[in-house]
């Protein structure tokens, strides 16, 4: 997989503009049935505002478009910390037909049992339980980076950022906030798009940012498509020696 290649916006909001165009040239770049996965946490907000305006929607081929998720909290969907909840309520709700919206279920008895419903669940839809290098996954899969460099719920030293087996994966206690065990695809299922697409914006992410920039092996660093991989992140993320 290639290096993250990196751009740079002026502000969150332009940040949020690009990541959208990005994701509808990845759809109309796939003339059949388009996957895009999903993330949760406080970073890709603005993008599914976007999203779900009335300047966006109209533009997005439900009909063609799936939208998985990479990793989940292991809470019901009711509850406000559920990432897919967040991108029903913002932008998948009015427009996705029913059946285009995989959640990884909360329902199960444990992450573990919730972590093999998803697995099964995206082996059917791709066909196969074998990734074909040449027949990608996702189009896009959307990351973001935590504080301490986790991606998705993969963080740094757990054994799950090692799984090279398992498409999904419990986690049974989340390394920050919020403290509830999660659901996460691993790296290679993660890495199986055409493009990996890191939002990384604001003042609070410039500490991890730098780390990253640093080539710390992180798990945010670690992760890359076998694809395109991309780091958008805004003018306010970057360390004080590169923004000048
Ligand atoms: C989650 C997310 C998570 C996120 C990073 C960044 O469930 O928390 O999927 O992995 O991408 O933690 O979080 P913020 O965007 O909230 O900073």
């Amino acid at each position: 997989a290639g290096q993250p290649k990196l751009i740079v916006e002026a502000d969150a909001e332009a940040l949020a503009r690009t990541a959208a165009e990005r994701v509808m040239a990845r759809i109309a770049a796939n003339p059949g049935r388009s996957a895009i996965c999903l993330t949760g946490g406080s970073s890709p907000k603005k993008l599914y505002q976007l999203l779900g305006s009335e300047a966006w929607r109209g533009r997005i081929p439900w009909d063609r478009v799936h939208w998985f998720i990479g990793d989940e909290r292991f809470v019901p969907e009711s509850d406000p910390l559920n990432n897919m909840a967040v991108a029903r309520a913002t932008f998948l709700d009015s427009d996705a037909p029913p059946g285009h919206v995989h959640p990884i279920p909360t329902t199960a008895e444990d992450p573990d049992a919730s972590a093999a419903a998803y697995a099964r669940e995206l082996q059917a839809f791709y066909g196969a339980d074998r990734l074909d290098p040449a027949r990608p996954l996702f189009d896009v899969v959307l990351m973001g980076a935590g504080p301490d460099g986790h991606t998705a719920s993969l963080f740094p030293g757990y054994a799950e950022i090692e799984e090279t087996r398992r498409w999904v994966v419990g986690v049974a206690k989340a390394n920050v906030a919020p403290f509830v065990p999660r659901v996460s695809l691993t790296l290679p299922i993660l890495a199986s798009c055409r493009e990996m697409l890191f939002e990384i914006a604001g003042h609070d992410k410039r500490p991890i940012l730098t780390r990253l920039l640093n080539g710390e092996n992180l798990p945010a660093l670690r992760a890359r498509s076998n694809g395109e991989t991309v780091w958008l992140v805004d003018r306010a993320a970057l360390p004080e020696e590169i923004r000048g």
